[in-house]
């Protein structure tokens, strides 16, 4: 079958890129992913023809600066990929006349709150990386561009970097772990979210009214320290693990960083369940992934 219908996903290599990549998509339809390599969207008209030419239905932009505690030291870059690219790919999107879907994050929020965070929140982010990834939000939800912004949070899976291969990589290297427990949040499969990217992707194609914001993070919400507890049970029971290290909860204030992270940032996803997009329960995501036979070998090198 000829295939049709072209979807634009800006990133190649980053864990959700990666993620959307592994997907199976429907037959009649065609994900190009565009890396740095590929384009350049600070230049204007190239990135227009480049665009232009694969002639997509909508663009999904998982590029972003992502190490929190390195944006306090490169601000401008951050402000570049997380303020101003969105800015641009709306610009873009809307010379196109293609729906945008962009990602944004949990760390918008300074965490005050005493439950997950609504769509309806402001926002007020402690970090140089949260705001300039609200920056990015408002610039798009700001602009007359057919825009979905889709904030989430603590993603983990076989792709990329995450907290779940950091973990892994440390039992399999030593004895005792200590992470913080002060720090509750919406761990989410990656994979989820990539498929939930392509859904939300084709709805829109679809013609499919959507709200411009819309919160898609995983559930129950639980501490970093907590989350290492049950991968590391996840991987133990499996089999994947010969022994199981302490793990010792620590404060933030323990392990010093140079960002500053909310204390609560869990995410409540109802409104993207009530319109067809349900939240994934993180757990069972895990103990999938802990029996995914095709895993890479657990070791120290996982996060090298
Ligand atoms: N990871 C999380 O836990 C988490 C949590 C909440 C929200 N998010 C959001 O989810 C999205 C995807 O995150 P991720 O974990 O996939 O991030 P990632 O693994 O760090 O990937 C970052 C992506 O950004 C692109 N990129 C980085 N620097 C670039 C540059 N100088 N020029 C052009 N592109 C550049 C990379 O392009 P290449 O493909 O060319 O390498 C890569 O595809 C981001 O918007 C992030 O803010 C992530």
């Amino acid at each position: 079958m000829t295939r049709t219908r072209s979807i634009v996903v800006i990133g190649r290599h980053g864990q959700l890129a990666r993620e959307l990549a592994a997907l199976t998509w429907p037959r009649d339809c065609l994900p190009h992913f565009l890396g740095r390599g590929e384009i350049d969207l600070f230049s204007p008209t190239l990135a227009h023809n480049q665009l232009s030419a694969l002639r997509p239905l909508a663009i999904v932009n998982t590029a972003a600066y992502t190490a929190v505690d390195a944006a306090e030291t490169e601000p401008e870059l951050a402000h570049l990929l997380n303020a101003e690219l969105p800015l641009r790919l709306g610009n873009l999107a809307l010379r196109l006349d293609v729906p945008l879907l962009h990602v944004s994050s949990d760390y918008v929020f300074d965490g005050s709150a005493g439950a997950p965070y609504p769509e309806s929140t402001v926002p007020r982010a402690l970090s140089h990386y949260g705001r300039t990834k609200l920056a990015g939000d408002i610039a798009l939800l700001d602009s007359p561009a057919d825009v979905v912004v889709v904030r989430s949070a603590w993603l983990f899976g076989w792709q990329g970097r995450n907290f779940m291969k950091t973990i892994l990589a440390r039992a399999a290297a030593s004895p005792i772990l200590r992470v913080v427990n002060d720090q509750v949040g919406s761990p989410t499969p990656a994979a989820v979210l990539a498929a939930t990217l392509r859904d939300l992707a084709l709805d829109l194609v679809a013609g499919k009214p959507l709200p411009r914001l819309l919160h898609f993070a995983g559930s129950p919400a639980t501490n970093w320290h907590d989350f290492a507890a049950a991968i590391l049970q996840a991987f133990h029971g499996a089999g994947h693990l010969a022994g199981l290290p302490q793990l010792q909860a620590i404060a933030s204030c323990e392990y010093p960083a140079l960002a500053r992270r909310p204390a609560m940032s869990a995410l409540d996803s109802g409104l993207a369940a009530r319109l067809g997009y349900p939240t994934p329960d993180w757990r069972a995501a895990l103990a999938a992934l802990a029996r995914n036979r095709h895993r890479p070998a657990i070791s120290a090198r996982m996060v090298a």
